[in-house]
């Protein structure tokens, strides 16, 4: 098998907060004169398991709290950037969570300044494209969904669309029906966490009610037949995230992971990292993880690489450079 690691990549499914490292908690820490709920960089690495998604959102947000400025916001894509093109990456859509910045006093400007800062310099020095989708966070009020969106109307040419993300569970889809439909009307494209751990209950109505053009690790979707064959005859694409399931106890282990019965079932499958600090692995490690479970052959390996170029918002000719 070749180096998976060089073999061109495009990511789908990556939330930018979840690609702060531990040292650079500490570092950004130290520079915005923020104190930790925790006293050394190993004690965070010994906090980095996990029970369940929520065990995991609560880490993540206490980190997140460090990112203050547009330098802090810059510094952080940058390091994803170096780390993603070592790893292959030509092309990123990216997640990033406002709220999680607003709700401390941050401008939603600071962090997509510092994000473009940082994305147009990858693209100046290595190529890569791609953009900013941003999510809401699905447990606060949609209320307070709909004034962030309203908050970057302005600069929805900035944007490459939505999502929506955090915990999932009780929080179904069609609250935000308002959210999305205003979304399309700003030329944003839709996608949404489904099916990760909620059932395929919390899968149809992104679909049928948001509209979504991709769905968000969508797993448990292999529990509905039905939905399975939209999804399959729709070929609406899923952002799968292997090593964050395994992480997250969505299975037990990596040969557990459903990918092989997504594939067997015709669906548009594609491997991406989610929150690599914290799952212990950027995309070209899911790519590894994903081959040796499974010993998928280079085809297989290269088929799932030219499915990320299929479910990317590029356009049509750089989708035709990126195959
Ligand atoms: N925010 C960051 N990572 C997430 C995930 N895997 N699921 C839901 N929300 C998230
Ligand atoms: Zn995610």
């Amino acid at each position: 098998m070749p180096d998976l690691l060089a073999l061109p990549k495009t990511e789908l499914h990556l939330h930018i907060e979840g690609t702060l490292e531990p040292e650079m908690v500490f570092a950004l820490a130290e520079r915005n004169g923020i104190s930790l709920p925790f006293d050394s960089v190993d004690e965070l690495r010994e906090r980095l398991e996990f029970t369940d998604l929520q065990s995991f959102l609560d880490l993540y947000f206490a980190c997140s709290i460090v990112l203050r400025t547009r330098a802090d916001f810059a510094d952080l894509a940058r390091a994803y950037l170096a780390r993603a093109h070592a790893q292959g990456v030509r092309h990123v859509e990216m997640f990033f969570d406002p709220q999680a910045h607003t709700s401390r006093g941050v401008a939603v400007d600071t962090v997509i300044d510092g994000l473009r800062d940082a994305l147009a310099e990858a693209n100046l020095e290595w190529g890569i494209t791609g953009g900013l989708i941003l999510c809401f966070l699905r447990d606060l009020p949609v209320e307070k969904a709909l004034e962030t969106l309203e908050s970057v109307a302005h600069r929805a040419g900035d944007l490459v669309g939505v999502g929506l993300d955090s915990t999932e569970v009780g929080y179904p889809p069609e609250l935000f029906e308002r959210v999305y439909r205003r979304a399309r009307e700003l030329g944003l494209h839709a996608v949404a966490h489904a099916g990760e751990e909620g059932g395929p209950e919390y899968v149809w109505p992104a679909l049928e009610v948001l509209g979504i053009e991709r769905l968000d690790h969508g797993i448990r979707s292999l529990e509905d037949p039905a939905l399975v064959e939209a999804l399959r005859e729709r070929q609406i694409p899923l952002t799968v995230c292997p090593l964050s399931t395994v992480r997250l106890r969505g299975v037990d282990t990596m040969v557990e992971h459903p990918l092989p019965r997504m594939l067997d079932a015709g669906l548009l499958v594609t491997v991406n990292s989610d929150d690599p600090s914290y799952f212990g692995g950027y995309i070209g490690d899911n790519y590894v993880a994903v081959q040796q479970a499974f010993d998928f052959d280079l085809s297989t390996m290269v088929m799932l690489a030219g499915n990320s170029v299929t479910a990317s918002f590029a356009s049509d000719e750089r989708k035709a450079e990126l195959r």
